[in-house]
This record gives structure tokens, sequence and C-alpha cells, in this order.
């Protein structure tokens, strides 16, 4: 099939332009007719007018001969533009480097009608001529609350072609539960947040790795967030990749989401791209194409009225044609009477002057918003399907209407005009009359829900009911704010019983904590108060608590599970219990709560307790006691042996069972928890859950030496956690990153880790990790050669833990680094009864782990003759512990004192064993001691090698050792949580570094060790 062009003039043109005058057929279907007689693609090189009294207008381009027209963009986006050169210049442009990989973010901004959605249009068409992928998405007013609306509108074409299948794997799986609910794995609503929006970034990297691609989003500001969340989300990473994200934005319009948008658009490498007013050439041109007979000074007039912007200059033409306005001087002086204002308000005058039935079915179709079945259309409206099908015509002949069965108004100004032309409460009838009918049809109940939102409240169960599920849908999307804006309006209608609402005020509470939003705690004490019998009372206190304590408002999570045990009668005491150890467990976390954690175990509400959780809580207590480690493991065995923790995966006791594991070096029994959690927690793209895995992971890591791995973990921790929670949760996440990160040597990425963390100079108070955090500071501070910083810190901890009863000389280290601190100031007194005091905490505890550090800490304070003997014993304690990184330190510390003992021969040994474990870990503070030490002791270390296992920085290592255990570049990607770009960026390096060209010799470089 060839192609005709039809020149403004031309003779065929011309016989178009009568048939249309007189009115025989829509001015489409006449382009269609001929290009179907031709058996040629039609083109028409100008827009086109109806005759006197029409305004329909058609694209220059007829897709109607293709049998097809753009979505949403028929009728009244032209094609070919007029003066717009140069911003079609930046957008190809800045299109054709996102094709060349240079991805991006591309904002085109500008006032109402000033031509964004055909420029969008225009390179869209381009692009997908050039072989790029487009997905075209629009916000709309009414779709700015639909869950993850726009992201639906991209990808849906997607699903039915056969590449899904290859797109939706891995990670881009968890995209899956955007679509379609019902099919993805349950995971509670904020985790879903997150694992929607992880997995809509992977699809979208997949798409890429295809194939250049476009996701265009018009109308940007009405976006809902959740997909604005995840296109800010995807934005940073876009360079490397062949995808662009092309947005427009109507300046002066209230975005949906502000700060979503800002960020998003801020993404954008280069300035916006602003269509500028048409110049009066331009307008000249479009003036002749309505009015050929019109005169240049009219032309010029039509121009300043309209400022030059194209949709005010269509409606003021189809309006003076309408008028049958002579397009002469007397025009010319009418027109000088009128601003852009005016002109605005003629669209308003056009729809005032609709036959009734016409009218009415325009303001059903804004009412119900873009492609509304004629049958929906006619309902609302009170016209037949005849009469609406005629209607429609009519509205379709006066350009306001889009061709095709299902109704869309030509251009989202004639919708807003409409839409704004109906008073409030009649605006909020039709809603509600449009939820009705959908109700009726058993339409989506997100579809209705967009309606309810906007109807007056009036009280119907049945409204409540479809609230609901819809809420319920959006939660399972992972668009919790979405459901939480349903929940809302469900309780304003509100509902029948004080049980339905209690209900509705517990979802609330969840999807609220679930986005983060402060106002969860409130909304769930509302909930238990209102609960109308015990039985509900403490299932929404133990739910809302459990949700609460793992999003890390500890305080609030034990107010629920307060208010429930203040009035037990009635609670089965299996649910009672487990309220009891969830308000316990969070009690510990708070110095302020400890006595009531205590009072709790002395006098518990059912004795003897039904369930196993207890069990933690009181191991708990031992532990911060400092009762010995057997005693602690004599109440957490069984509980952990029964399987119970498994099936209470919500609760916080879990994670505390594990740190208990870490501090009395039962290591490999917490790694193997740590990574039970989190093979359960990926592919449900459960973070919260994944985040905790991984920084207890973290913490047994570098207690067992291998700081390398822990940082990975520790530092995903605390990524996820830092944007997310509340100060006080994520300080164990931070202090396990920090001891890693110090332990690396890299001391300067810990302070910037300080620095983003964002706590100033002081943890908060009270916090059971605060002085955790303190504690790793202090050695951040020593390696820093700051000893009297470090010493502030280790005391500020110290009074910490006193006031939080907690006497675990693992937990509580404060005196080993204390007592090394003040014999570096040369203070022996004061360092002498703390070691001593560390002596008899870690005796009573009773690990080798914990014994060697304290008599290591006792060598330190120990007259110089004493020193050997007790870091030998140290030194042979430790090597039967897990605690690799105490036995590191502390064959240092004996070499060290061996060689100033003038017994240099014997301290290689101790060194040359420090070294090797510490190159092993990646404990690079205590290798560039040993090196120091064995140097000093006359021996040669190897240097710290450019090449080599030893030189890889922690995040090439990790990549490393996963790609030479086979995963490919996008499965590493996946499991750390990466982009695929730094994937290759950290394997390019470790490739250099290990002298290597290829995967295959990752695995024997890497074995090598560089001593
Ligand atoms: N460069 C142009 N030359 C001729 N006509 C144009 C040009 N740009 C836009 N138009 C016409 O102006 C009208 C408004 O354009 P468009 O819908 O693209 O504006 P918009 O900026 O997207 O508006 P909104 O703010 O409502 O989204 C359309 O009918 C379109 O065909
Ligand atoms: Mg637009």
């Amino acid at each position: 099939m060839g192609t005709v062009w039809l020149w403004p003039g031309s003779g065929l043109h011309r016989v178009l332009h009568r048939v249309v005058a007189g009115g025989v057929v829509a001015g489409q279907d006449v382009v269609a007719a001929v290009a179907g007689a031709l058996r040629q693609t039609v083109w028409c090189l100008d827009g086109h007018r109806g005759r006197a009294g029409c305004a329909s207008w058609w694209g220059p381009r007829c897709f109607a001969a293709e049998g097809r027209w753009p979505p949403g963009y028929g009728g009244w986006v032209r094609t070919e533009l007029l003066d717009r050169d140069a911003e079609l210049r930046a957008l190809t442009r800045q299109v054709a480097a996102v094709r060349g990989g240079a991805g991006r973010v591309v904002v085109v901004d500008g006032p109402a009608g000033i031509g964004k959605s055909s420029l969008l249009a225009v390179v869209a068409r381009g692009a997908e001529a050039d072989g790029v992928v487009v997905l075209r998405a629009r916000g709309g007013p009414l779709e700015q609350d639909a869950p993850w609306g726009v992201a639906r509108q991209l990808l849906e074409p997607l699903r039915s072609r056969q590449v899904w299948g290859e797109l939706a794997v891995g990670a881009a799986g968890l995209a899956m539960r955007v679509l379609d609910p019902e099919l993805a794995e349950p995971a509670s609503a904020g985790d879903a947040m997150y694992a929607a929006a992880r997995g809509l970034v992977w699809l979208a990297v997949n798409l890429a790795a295809r194939g250049p691609a476009l996701l265009i989003v018009d109308d940007a500001h009405w976006a809902d967030a959740p997909s604005l969340r995840w296109l800010a989300q995807l934005a940073p990473d876009l360079d490397g990749l062949a995808l662009g994200v092309l947005c427009a934005v109507r300046s002066g319009e209230p975005p949906s989401d502000p700060g979503l948008l800002a960020e998003l658009l801020a993404a954008a490498p280069e300035p916006s791209v602003r269509p500028r007013p048409l110049g009066p050439q331009a307008a000249e041109a479009l003036v002749r194409e309505q009015l050929p007979q019109a005169s240049s000074s009219f032309a010029r007039a039509c121009h300043a009225v309209t400022a030059g912007n194209p949709f005010l200059l269509r409606v003021l033409l189809g309006q003076l044609a309408a008028d049958g306005t002579a397009p002469g001087e007397e025009a010319v002086h009418q027109l000088a009477a009128l601003g852009p204002e005016q002109v605005a308000r003629l669209v308003g005058r056009q729809l005032a002057r609709l036959p009734e039935g016409a009218g009415g079915l325009a303001h059903a179709v804004a009412v119900l918003g873009r492609g509304a079945p004629l049958r929906h259309a006619a309902d609302l409206a009170g016209l037949s399907l005849s009469r609406a099908a005629r209607a429609g015509d009519t509205l379709r002949a006066a350009g306001l209407l889009e061709q095709g069965h299902d109704l869309t108004l030509t251009h989202q100004l004639v919708e807003s005009a409409l839409y704004a032309a109906m008073a409030p409460g009649e605006r909020g009838l039709w809603h509600a009359r449009a939820a009705q009918l959908l109700q009726r049809e058993r339409a989506d109940p997100e579809a209705i829900a967009l309606h309810l939102l906007r109807a007056a409240p009036a009280g119907e169960p049945a409204r409540v009911t479809v609230l609901r599920q819809a809420a319920a849908r959006a939660s399972a999307r992972g668009a919790p704010q979405s459901a939480a804006t349903f929940l809302r309006r469900a309780l304003a209608e509100p509902p029948a019983s004080a049980r339905a609402d209690a209900d509705l005020r517990l979802n609330l509470g969840l999807a609220l904590a679930a986005h983060l939003n402060s106002e969860a705690p409130p909304v769930l004490h509302q909930a238990v108060e209102r609960a109308d019998s015990p039985g509900q009372r403490s299932a929404i206190a133990l739910r809302g608590a459990r949700a609460l304590g793992l999003a890390g408002h500890f305080g609030d999570a034990a107010g629920l599970c307060r208010t429930a045990l203040a009035d037990p009668a009635g609670t089965s005491p299996q649910v009672l219990t487990k309220i009891e150890a969830e308000l316990v467990i969070n009690a510990w976390l708070q110095a302020a709560t400890h006595p009531e954690a205590h009072r709790h175990l002395r006098d518990p509400v059912v004795d003897p307790a039904p369930s196993g959780l207890w069990r933690v809580n009181a191991a708990m207590a031992a532990m911060l006691a400092g009762r010995p480690a057997s005693e602690t493991a004599g109440l957490l065995q069984p509980v952990l042996d029964s399987g119970e923790l498994a099936t209470e995966e919500d609760s916080l006791t879990g994670t505390f069972a594990t740190l208990m594991l870490i501090a009395d070096d039962q290591l490999d029994a917490a790694r193997n928890r740590c990574e039970a959690v989190i093979d359960a927690a990926r592919p449900r793209g459960w973070l919260i859950a994944l985040a905790h895995g991984s920084q207890l992971r973290a913490m047994a890591l570098t207690r067992a030496g291998q700081a390398r791995d822990a940082e990975a973990d520790a530092r995903l921790a605390v990524d996820h956690k830092l944007p997310v929670t509340p100060p006080a949760a994520m300080l164990f996440a931070l202090s396990f990153l920090l001891d890693a990160l110090v332990e690396l040597d890299e001391l300067d990425a810990a302070q910037a880790t300080l620095a983003a963390a964002g706590l100033g100079d002081d943890p908060p108070a009270g916090a059971l990790a605060a002085p955790l955090v303190l504690q790793s500071r202090a050695r951040l501070r020593l390696a820093q050669a700051r000893p009297a910083d470090a010493l502030a810190d280790l005391f500020d901890a110290a009074a910490r833990w006193r006031q939080l009863g907690c006497r675990h000389p693992v937990l509580a280290s404060w005196r080993v680094e204390a007592t090394e601190t003040l014999v570096r100031l040369g203070d022996l007194a004061g360092a002498r009864p703390l070691a001593s005091e560390q002596c008899d905490l870690a005796d009573r505890l009773g690990t080798p782990g914990a014994r060697g550090t304290a008599l290591r800490a006792m060598a330190h304070a120990a007259a110089p003759d004493q020193r050997i003997p007790l870091l030998e014993r140290s030194v042979s304690l430790l090597a039967r512990s897990p605690a690799g990184l105490e036995h590191a330190r502390a064959l240092v510390d004996l070499g060290a004192a061996l060689r100033r003992a003038n017994r240099r021969g014997q301290a290689r040994e101790p060194l040359s064993r420090a070294l090797d474990l510490a190159q092993r870990g990646g404990l690079r503070l205590i290798a560039r001691r040993a090196r120091n030490e064995l140097t000093a002791a006359g021996a040669r270390p190897r240097r710290d090698l450019l090449t080599g296992p030893g030189a890889l920085t922690p995040a090439e290592h990790r990549v490393a050792a996963l790609a030479a255990a086979g995963h490919t570049n996008q499965q590493i990607a996946e499991q750390l949580y990466i982009t695929l770009r730094t994937v290759e960026t950290h394997l390019t390096h470790a490739f250099q570094k290990l002298r290597i060209t290829g995967r295959g010799q990752l695995a024997d470089s890497m074995a090598t060790t560089a001593t």
C-alpha cells in the first residue's frame, strides 16, 4: 500500500473539503473512504475544518485509513506540528541518546493547551518508526487515585505479547502483583509496595535489555502516587539503559503527589522542553486552514487574542465559524476586546449550546472518564441507547468526541470545562449513579471506588463493602496509599456497625503503617478502642502491634498491646500470651519500658504461658542480665526446636532469638536462621524481613571475621531502613555496617555512613541499640586515632547500658575498648578495674569468645611480664570459638607483645596467622597492623596488593564471589538489589585486579589468598 499526500489546495483535497462541507459524512470517514478506494494511506498535510457550524477536525495523518487511531490521540492531536522545530529537535536528540543507552527522564512542560500531548505523540511515532518500543499512559483527574493506574496503562499491553514471559522473570516477576493482585504471593502491605516497585524497576530494565524503549506518561501531574514512586525510583538507574521516561506536565495544575512528581522531574538531566506559543505565521496558517478567506490582520488578531496557544486558537476559530463571523476588519475590532480568559470561556459557550441530549451525554462522559461505554454514558445521562448514539454523533460532529465506539472527549480541557460547569453537589450525584451502574455490572471494585471517592457519603453498607474490596486489591497490588484513600472514604460512609468501623480502622492503620504514615499508630489505637468484643479487640491489637513493631514503631506497638491487656476478659489464653510476648519484646527496645517487661515476666497474664514465645522474652532477660550462655540457651532452645517462631514470622520475637544466638557465639545457628528468613523474604519482596535477616547475618559475619561479606548485608539493611524507619529502628543495622566498614579499614565510608544516618552526636535516648552504635563509633574513632573521642563514646555507651540493665559482655563490650583506650592515654589505673570487670562478666557468660576477648583486655592493662601469657591464653580460647574477629585481634596483640619483648622470631607466627585470617575476611584494619608488626619483627610481608583478591573492594568482592559461584549478572543484581550496570562495573574492576579476562577464571583466582 502506498501513500497519497494531500496538499492544501490540491484537487482531491478540495473534493474532500466539499464533501465534508456538504455534511455528507464525518471527516475521518471521508479520508478513510478515499483511502480505501485508492488502497493507499492518505496523508493530509493540513488540518481540516468541517462545514460552517461544525468544529470537526481531524489529525492530518489519516489513521483510519490504516484501521487504527492512536489511543487517546485521535481527532484533536495533530501529528504534524507547526512551529515546533526547536522542541522536536531537543526531544529527538534526547530520544536518540536513549536509544544509544543514555537512558533518562525527559520532561515537556507548559501551560494548558500549549501542545504538550501533540509533541509527545509526534515524538512517540518517530521513535516507533525507529524501532523503539513505546508504551503509553496518561494521568487523569479521576485516575489519579487508581492504584498503579499509570503503571498498569503502560504495561498491560505488553502482557498479551509473547515477550511478556521473558520480561516478567526473576525479580521482575514481583511486578505481577501490580497487574494481577490475585496471582501475587502474599506479603505484608508495606512490603508489597516495595516489592511491586522493585519488580517494576526490573521489568523496565528487562524491557530495555531487549532493545530501546520509551515510557510515555502524558499529564504526569495526575499520575497516581505508586506509579510516580516507581518512576522516581527507576530514574537514577536509567543512565546506561536504553530506556527513556518521557513525561508531559501541565504547569499550574496541582499535582496529585507534588513531592514524588518533583523527585521524578528533578531526575531529568536536561532542562524541560517548553513548547513556545505559536508564532504569528503558524497562527495565520491555522487560521487560513479554517477560514481560507481570512485577512492577515484578522489572523494577527486571532494570534494576539490567544497568545499563540494552539488550543485556544482552535476553540476561537471553531466559535467564529459557528457564529458565522466574517473574518474581516470588524471581527478584528471585536477580537481586540477579548483576552485569553474570554477565549477559554468559549469552550463553555460551545457546550452550553449543545442540544439537550448531547449536553447530557457529554457531561456523562466527563464524569465517567475516558473510554466510557455508550451504555454507561446513556444510562447516566438518562437517555435511551439509540438517543445516546445519535447524541454521540452530534458531539463527534462538533469535534468534542473522539471517533470510536467507546466515548472519549477529544480534549482534556473540554472534559474539565464540562466537569467544572456542573455544581459540586450535582457532580457528586452523577458519580454516585456512575458507581451504582458499575456495581450493577459487577465492575472492578477499584473502578467503582474511584467514583465513590467523589460521591457524598450516604451510609450505604454496600458501598463500604466495595470500598473495602477495592482497598484489599490495592493493598495486594502494593499500593497501600490508594488502599488508605479507599478505607478513609469507607469510614466516612460510615459503616453500619461498631465492629465494621473497628475493622476498617485496623485495615486503614495497617495500610498507613505500610507506607510509614505517622497517622498509623493513632488510627490503630482507635481501632482497638472501638472494637465491639474482646475477641475483636485482641485480634486487632496483635495484628496492629506486629505491623508497628516491624515498621520500627516500638513504643506504639507496645501501647496497643497494653490497651488490649488492660481488659483481658473474653480473650483466649493463646492470644493473650502472644499479645503479652509482643508487648514485652517491644518493651526491651527502650530503657523506660524495661521495668514493665520484667513485671510481665514475673507475673504473666496466663501462667503457665501456652505459647513458646514467652521463652524468647525470658531468654532476653537472662541475656541482658549477663546470665550464663547455657542458661539463655536452655530457655531459647525449646522454642527454636519447636518451629513455633517460623509460624509467627511477623513477630519481632524471632529477630531477637537470632540476636541472642549471635551474642552467645552460636554463629552458625544464627546464620542458618538468617538465611531461612532471607530465602523466604526475597521471592515475596518482603523487604522488612529481608533487612532483618541481612542485618543480623552481618552482625554474625563480622563477629566471625568476615567483614567483607558482612558489609554487603549490613548495607542492604541500612539502605532499606534509612529512608523508611524511625531512627531508633535503624540503629542495629547502622551499628553493624559501621563495624564492618571499620574492620575493612574503610574509615571514610564509615564516617559518611554516620553522617547519612543523621543521628547527630547523640543517638536516641533509651534505645536498646543506641549504645551499640556508640561502641561502633568509638571503634571508628580509635581507628581514626581520636582516642579521647572514642573514650567519650564508650563512657556514654556504658551509662546507657547501665540504664538498660545490660551486663552482657559481648553486647556491652565497651570495657574492652575502654581498657585499650585508657592504656593508650596512659591511664593504667583507670583501665585495670574495667578489664577485670570484663573478665568477671565473661567468665559468668562462659563462652570462649567472650572469655578470650576479656583476657586480651586484661593483657592490655597488665604489667608487661604478664601480657604474653594472658594473650597466649586468649589466643587459645579464641581459636576454639567461632569469634574469628576477636581471634585475629588477639593474634596481632600477641605478636606485637612478643616483638616488644624482643622475641621477634616467635612473633612472626601469630602475626602471620593474623594476617592470613584478616586477609581472608577482608579485615584490613587488622591486616595493616599485622603487616607493620611483621615488618618490625624483621619479616617481609607482602604489601597490600593492588592486584589479587585482597585488593577487591567489598562490593567488588561480593559481586565477583557470586559470579564465581556461577550466577549471571542479572541474578547477581537481583540478589544484591543493585542495578545491572553496577554489577558490570564491579566485575570489570574485579577482572582487572585479578588479572583475568573471563568469568571462567574467577573461581580459581578468588581462591588464592594474598599472603
Ligand atoms: N504545534 C502545533 N501546531 C498546530 N496545532 C497544534 C500544535 N500543538 C498543538 N496543537 C493543537 O492544539 C491543541 C492542544 O494541543 P495539546 O493537546 O497537545 O496541548 P496540551 O499542552 O497537551 O494540553 P493540556 O495541557 O490540556 O494537556 C490540539 O488540538 C492540537 O492539535
Ligand atoms: Mg495534553
